[in-house]
């Protein structure tokens, strides 16, 4: 069975972006592979966390993965920094990566817009997510759009290293789904739905009551039509409300555009909002359900597991380059 890895960072608020985008998809697809998901911890580090929050942070996005469907039985869950692996690998591919390529990131680009100095941290970011999944092996990454140039990065390094000290590393595939790898945000549908948004209205957060959801849905940006299109150049708005419609609803978005066809903007928001709240009722309840307990239980049984991949991987790495 095919090894599959990702990743969410423990940072902000969880959004329907990150449910569509990733954490749903993960729950199909860990029955078809062996499948490792991890609360990156410490990717979340390169920007300010309150310490007096992160840890409950951390154990709350493993709670929203628990909530969502991962099953501990099957998938394993952990906590990155449990595994001091990832830091060692990341070194070592640190040592072989160029500042100009880490300089070419377009999320290091944007984050760096207008002469903003940046950190060591978010240069070298994509560094360690190479390492997180390189680390286990792992040949299919599930992610959003946004990480794609990440990917592409991870098997670049993964060929240098191959090539200097012989085969080590699989080149890993991402799977990017053509619908909903790009939900964008609410209150500016030109820019993905965010974490960091300064403005709650740009995102659902899974933990939104339903009055909350269909405030935002009805207060989402449009346009000055009324045709009811799905073209997300021209018509960004009313392309995502289709795509978050019908990606909430199971249905092709075509299927959704064509019925649609001669509706009215209000009725398009209402329905996209009953489904956006339909879909998060069954989360909601599961995770008003789990304890800390037991999320603290899954991720200790989880980083036993990934210590032994890990461990194992990074001894090989260590004999390669000459360390042992
Ligand atoms: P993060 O925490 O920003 O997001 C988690 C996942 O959600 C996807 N995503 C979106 N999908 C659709 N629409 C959006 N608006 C949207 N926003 C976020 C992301 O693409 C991601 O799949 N660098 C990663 C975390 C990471 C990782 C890894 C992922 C670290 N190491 C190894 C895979 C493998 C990140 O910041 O994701």
């Amino acid at each position: 069975m095919k090894r599959l890895f990702s990743g969410i960072q423990p940072s902000g608020t969880i959004h329907l972006g990150n449910y569509l985008g990733a954490i749903k998809r993960w729950v199909t697809i860990q029955e078809k592979y062996d499948s490792i998901f991890s609360v990156v911890d410490l990717h979340a580090l390169t920007v300010y966390q309150d310490p007096k929050k992160f840890r409950n942070q951390i154990i709350d996005t493993a709670k929203i993965l628990l909530a969502s469907g991962i099953d501990p039985e099957k998938s394993i869950i952990f906590v990155q920094s449990e595994i001091a692996e990832h830091l060692e690998l990341y070194w070592i591919l640190n040592s072989i990566t160029k500042v100009a390529e880490l300089e070419l990131m377009t999320q290091y680009k944007d984050k760096t817009q207008n002469g903003k100095s940046s950190t060591a941290g978010l240069l070298n970011y994509p560094v360690l997510m190479a390492s997180d999944i390189l680390l286990y092996d792992a040949q299919i990454v599930p992610v959003g759009e946004d990480q794609r140039q990440h990917l592409e990065l991870t098997r670049e390094l993964a060929r240098r290293f191959n090539g200097l000290y012989g085969k080590t590393f699989k080149e890993p595939e991402e799977l990017i789904e053509k619908v909903g790898s790009k939900i964008m945000g609410l209150d500016n549908p030109t820019k993905k739905m965010s974490k960091s948004a300064s403005s709650e209205y740009n995102y659902i957060a899974l933990t939104d009551e339903p009055e909350k959801i269909k405030d935002k849905i009805k207060k989402a940006v449009t346009d000055s039509e009324t045709l009811i299109k799905y073209d997300p150049l021209k018509k960004p708005g009313i392309s995502n409300l289709l795509t978050i419609l019908a990606l909430s609803l199971g249905k092709d978005v075509k299927e959704i555009e064509n019925k649609y066809f001669g509706e009215n903007y209000g009725r398009l928001k209402i329905d996209c909002a009953d489904a956006v709240v339909q879909l998060l009722s069954k989360f909601q309840e599961n995770y008003k359900k789990i304890s800390d307990k037991k999320v603290e239980s899954v991720l200790k049984k989880g980083a036993a597991s990934a210590g032994k991949i890990a461990l194992q991987k990074i001894e090989e790495v260590y004999q390669k380059v000459g360390l042992r």
